[in-house]
């Protein structure tokens, strides 16, 4: 489900574009569904329906995308899915679309205790400290699910049950198409809510299970920007979780910033206050920081070192090249050992477009140069303090050898 206009996130964007360490949200919840074997995936689109769409345009091989043009709650977004369901006879599973820190994990143990249980719905739930938002679990006294009651609808004494409902569900499909055309917008929102769905299903005697399954900090549903911080913050530091876990030291997790798809091999040192955004691959032995800023594009390879203040963008970095103090490297590929003196930069924006430059293995660029792009300099190329080079210098370094 991913049609809702978000009117607490205040923003023109779609919500499930906004984005969680560099990925729209939305893209966690697919890669969820993919690595847990989903065969067919359906979006529910609405509100900036076509730019969801164009965002992921390259990976949607696999995507049915529903119109749900009018946003009259969650039952009615996956009562828009009713054509693509009906002939079907297995189990559906439901997610929202603004759940970024869904885990693969807890999808397998969802699809495994329905299959388990032989239940006609299935949910994962978590236990929250502070419940205020999420729509609750109330249990009868056996511990049975009766239904879920959503936070405006609460009476005070469900509203103190911190059990909640994170929006993870498996439905025999057949028998979520059957409970769907029975909900009422009977609530506080005049909204088709899904939740009640699963009191239908309960209320018509099948069989439903609620699994505590799903960690606090898995729960997060996005509906503000301050959910917004709080989901990419969990994120950052699974991102660096797995880095650690790869072999990757950084020195001071707190105050770095890594993009969800960067990729940093073993052995690779990560200073303070560094800043990684965007596809950035660096490579073994590595090190970066403080105060580095690699953007989008960039390739390093092994042994590169880069200092305080050295910004790279859309570069390549061979193995042993050094940048270390205040430099930037925007649309270069930069050969083996280079070393890049303090303040050395590539002007790669002639006001009009912007130009590659190439350095040669080998290359020793003094302090302060300017490297004019569009540039190419031959391996083993000396270029003094504060100069600058433009292509047709470069040719004359040539002829003097
Ligand atoms: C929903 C659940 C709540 C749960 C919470 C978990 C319902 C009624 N409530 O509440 O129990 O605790 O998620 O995060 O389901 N959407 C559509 N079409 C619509 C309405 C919503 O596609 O007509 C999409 C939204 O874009 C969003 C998702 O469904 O991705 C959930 O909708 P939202 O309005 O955020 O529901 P919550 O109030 O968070
Ligand atoms: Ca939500």
């Amino acid at each position: 489900m991913a049609a809702g206009v978000s009117s607490r996130m205040n923003t023109k964007l779609p919500k499930v574009l906004h984005e969680v360490t560099g990925r729209p949200m939305l893209a966690y919840v697919l890669d969820a569904c993919r690595s847990v074997g989903v065969s067919r995936i359906y979006v529910v689109v609405g509100f900036g329906a076509e730019q969801v769409r164009e965002r992921f345009a390259a990976e949607s091989a696999d995507i049915v995308w529903v119109p749900q043009p009018q946003q009259l709650g969650t039952a009615h977004a996956v009562m828009c899915c009713k054509e693509h369901l009906q002939g079907f006879d297995g189990q559906t599973l439901v997610l929202c679309g603004d759940g970024p820190l869904i885990r693969a994990k807890t999808l397998q143990t969802l699809i495994e205790k329905h299959e388990a249980g032989q239940s006609a719905a299935t949910l994962a739930t978590a236990v929250l400290e502070d419940p205020t938002g999420y729509g609750r679990i109330i249990r009868d006294d056996y511990g049975n699910i009766q239904g879920i009651v959503e936070d405006s609808d609460c009476t005070p004494a469900q509203r103190a049950v911190k059990e909640v409902n994170p929006s993870y569900y498996l439905f025999n499909n057949q028998v979520l198409l059957r409970a769907l055309e029975q909900v009422k917008p009977d609530n506080v929102k005049k909204e088709y809510y899904l939740t009640d769905a699963l009191s239908v299903i309960i209320a018509t005697g099948h069989k439903v299970i609620a699994v505590t399954a799903v960690r606090p900090e898995e729960a997060v549903g996005v509906n503000s920007r301050a959910q917004l911080s709080v989901a990419s913050k969990i994120m950052q530091h699974r991102v660096q979780q797995e880095l650690m876990e790869n072999g990757v030291t950084i020195v001071d997790p707190d105050n770095t910033w890594i993009d969800a798809r960067a990729k940093i091999g073993q052995d690779t040192v990560i200073e303070p206050f560094v800043y990684i955004q965007g596809e950035v691959k660096i490579g073994r032995g590595c090190r970066i920081g403080p105060f580095a800023f690699l953007r989008d594009g960039s390739v390093l390879q092994d042994d590169v070192v880069l200092g305080v203040f050295t910004e790279i963008k859309n570069a390549t970095l061979a193995d042993g090249v050094r940048a270390r103090h205040h430099s930037y490297l925007g649309d270069a590929d930069i050969g083996r050992n280079v070393n890049i003196g303090a303040g050395s930069i590539t002007a790669n924006f002639d006001g009009e477009q912007i130009n590659r430059t190439m350095v040669g293995d080998d290359c020793y660029i003094g302090s302060g140069a300017v490297l004019i792009a569009p540039l190419m300099l031959k391996a083993g190329a000396r270029i003094g303090a504060g100069t600058v080079v433009a292509q047709e210098d470069a040719d004359k370094l040539g002829e003097k050898g």
